[in-house]
């Protein structure tokens, strides 16, 4: 079964711009440092909350599924939720043995918080698109 959620994914043009909106408006000012993660082909800066976190993100190349999404709403949105699992092969394992559909070629790849992910195709979730992050062992 899922665990806690990790974090919400939140699409937009410019990180800095929407993490200082989500300051201004919602008084989250706990944010950290926006890093890249070319890898994945995003900017990301995360806000803490004080049960879970905002994943801004922005593309880093018109590649990036993140300028796909940025296409259709410009001005961003909610990307997806992230959900922690125990162990992400398991969990893959589970997901592909339910039918669901697991973006790319099936593998864990390391995420925005250093831990392997995997991420579950909208269809199969009421249109969400579904992130699902290993816990960091000691956790
Ligand atoms: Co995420």
């Amino acid at each position: 079964m899922i665990g806690r959620i990790n974090h919400i994914g939140i699409a937009t043009p410019d990180v800095e711009k929407e993490a200082e909106n989500w300051a201004q408006l919602y008084g989250a000012i706990d944010a950290e440092p926006a890093f890249d993660l070319p890898e994945q082909g995003v900017r990301v800066k995360f806000v803490n909350l004080p049960n879970s976190q905002l994943e801004l993100i922005s593309p880093l190349t018109p590649q990036s599924p993140i300028a796909k999404f940025l296409e259709k709403n410009p001005k961003g949105g909610q990307h997806h939720i992230c959900f922690e699992v125990d162990d992400i092969i398991q969990a893959r394992n589970a997901m592909v043995e339910r039918g669901a559909k697991v973006l790319g070629d099936g593998n864990p790849r390391i995420g925005a918080h250093g831990v392997p992910v995997i991420f579950v195709h909208p269809v199969n979730s009421g249109g969400v698109l579904v992130e699902l992050m290993q816990q960091p062992k000691g956790h």
